[in-house]
């Protein structure tokens, strides 16, 4: 027998093998198409998902002995902690300025001035924290009295245990 061209109207002609043939080929051609997406949408899943399962990098660190931050007077304070980065083992470091009006309750501010980052000092005479990018300036609990900044200097997390101040980094 001649094969017939398969077209729209002539499919009822067409005999049961040639049938069973196209459908076996559109579940096939579909279950193809089925495994590209899966396969195309599992990593755009897990790198949504990743964030949520990453472990958290905050960590306590040990500033001071509590008692060695001075009453009323911010104070700098350097803290370093070991770090691996992939094999490479390193030590993070920064700034900041702890300060306390009764000797028991803490501020601890960074000393990255919020405007573009810069490291802001405490200027003991004018009683300020002092930008030296654009004259931003911050008062003692690390809010903006003048200049660019748009907002306060971040405050830390901290702890007392045992006379010693934490602060989570
Ligand atoms: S970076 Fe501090 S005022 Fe601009």
């Amino acid at each position: 027998m001649a094969a017939r061209p398969a077209t729209e109207n002539n499919q009822a002609a067409l005999e049961p093998a040639e049938l069973a043939r196209r459908t076996f080929l559109a579940y096939l051609s579909g279950l193809l198409s089925l495994a590209i997406g899966v396969a195309l949408a599992v990593p755009l899943v897990g790198f949504s998902l990743a964030p949520l399962f990453k472990p958290s990098r905050k960590r306590w660190v040990k500033l001071c002995q509590a008692a060695e931050v001075p009453v009323d007077k911010p104070t700098k304070f350097v803290w370093s902690f070991p770090t691996m980065d992939g094999w490479l083992s390193k030590v993070e470091r920064g700034t900041v300025y702890a300060l306390t009006r009764d000797g028991k309750t803490f501020v601890i501010l960074s000393n990255a001035c919020t405007h573009a980052g810069c490291g802001v000092r405490w200027d003991e005479e004018r009683e300020v924290f002092q930008c030296p990018c654009h004259d931003g300036r911050y008062n003692r609990e690390g809010e903006v009295v003048y200049g660019p900044p748009p907002s306060p200097l971040k405050q830390f997390p901290h702890k007392v245990e045992h006379g010693t101040l934490f602060v989570e980094l």
